[in-house]
């Protein structure tokens, strides 16, 4: 049987290096899973693997594509918990990954999909919300009551971390790049919202925290979102480290950390499956309680066609997007 994939036949910018083949199905090994993609969602790392930046390199060619909703059409060797024909999300097995009608996925990673959600959001509630969970959570500790800002507010990770963070019963603060996105980011739930391009970060997060600054900050952006955030971070403030979007990776004083007592913690949720896969199995199921509930629910901004994936990846590099872009099958 053969499919038909995006592969990046060499390293460069998508639009420059995917190109639609067909290749034979690819065959499960031990501890992963074959499946029917209904759905791909498009991710900034996505991007960043395509330019031979990311923490995981494929040797060209591979398909990129790192989350999926999708049917189990046939289960590696040993695996008890998916059966054929199962509807599922989660994480791939690049690089047989999720920009093709069917690919790979580690079984460590694969759940079940929430009946609740149509496939589009169902391929995004892994790797955001996930990320998010065990940043606020796991990594920053976020109380009740508390502040928290999150950079990037109406993007895909960023939109996952307020949606968290109201659920946590934190007051949250988003900062956006732009006036159509301070609608987004309202509408996500923020308490507050700063556009950065005509608004000063700091002055405002001091302001609507009558000088005390934010406890938690959520910084997937790097460059000038991690300065601001260093300038208003309260008194025992987590700043979590998540990304790097602008380009620019912070160079932290760390004599500042220690003059203003606040704590600089890095967050790569990728290594949660190596040490603690369970925590990974908890924060999904945590996650399909606040999806049933009405707590969360991925934000799918723009759905492209299979055909569009080139289209899809350069729509999310120009950082202008909101919200998820997820790459539908049918
Ligand atoms: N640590 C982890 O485990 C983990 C997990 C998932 C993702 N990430 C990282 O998180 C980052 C965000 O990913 P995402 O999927 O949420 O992407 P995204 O939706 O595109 O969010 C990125 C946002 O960053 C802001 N930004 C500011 N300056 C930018 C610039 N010069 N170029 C592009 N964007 C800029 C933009 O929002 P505004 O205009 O509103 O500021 C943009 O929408 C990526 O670096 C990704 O690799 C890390």
């Amino acid at each position: 049987m053969s499919i038909r994939a995006w592969q990046a036949q060499q390293l460069g910018t998508p639009a420059e290096v995917l190109t639609l083949r067909e290749a034979p199905s690819p065959r499960p090994g031990a501890g992963q899973v074959r499946v029917a993609v209904r759905a791909s969602a498009v991710n900034f790392a996505d991007t960043l693997m395509c330019r031979g930046e990311y923490q995981v390199r494929p040797e060209p060619p591979f398909v990129p594509g790192l989350e999926v909703c999708g049917d189990v059409l046939e289960v590696g060797e040993g695996l008890t918990h998916v059966a054929v024909g199962d509807r599922v999300l989660g994480g791939t097995a690049v690089p047989h990954g999720g920009f093709a009608t069917e690919c790979l996925m580690e079984a460590s990673k694969t759940f079940a999909a929430p009946a609740g959600l149509d496939d589009a959001a169902s391929a995004a509630l892994m790797i955001g919300y996930q990320t998010g969970w065990f940043g606020l959570h796991r990594r920053a500790g976020l109380r009740e009551g508390e502040t928290l800002l999150v950079h990037a507010a109406s993007g895909g990770v960023g939109s996952a971390a307020v949606q968290l963070g109201k659920a946590a019963g934190a007051r949250v603060i988003g900062v956006v790049g732009g006036q159509d996105k301070v609608a987004v980011a309202q509408r996500m739930g923020c308490d507050v919202v700063v556009d950065r391009r005509s608004e000063d970060i700091i002055a405002r997060v001091k302001e609507v925290t009558d000088g005390r600054g934010a406890d938690v900050v959520y910084e997937p952006v790097g460059g000038p979102a991690y300065t601001a955030s260093t300038k208003c971070i309260a008194f025992e403030g987590r700043i979590v480290v998540v990304g790097f979007a602008s380009g620019t990776i912070p160079e932290p004083r760390l004599n500042h950390a220690m003059v203003k007592n606040y704590s600089i913690l890095g967050l790569h949720w990728g290594l949660y499956e190596q040490h603690d896969p369970q925590a990974v199995r908890d924060c999904h199921d945590e996650l399909v309680r606040l999806a049933d509930a009405g707590r969360i629910e991925p934000l799918v901004a723009e759905r492209f066609g299979f055909e569009q994936v080139p289209e899809a990846l350069t729509r999310i590099a120009g950082g202008s997007s909101t919200g998820r872009i997820v790459v539908e099958s049918g």
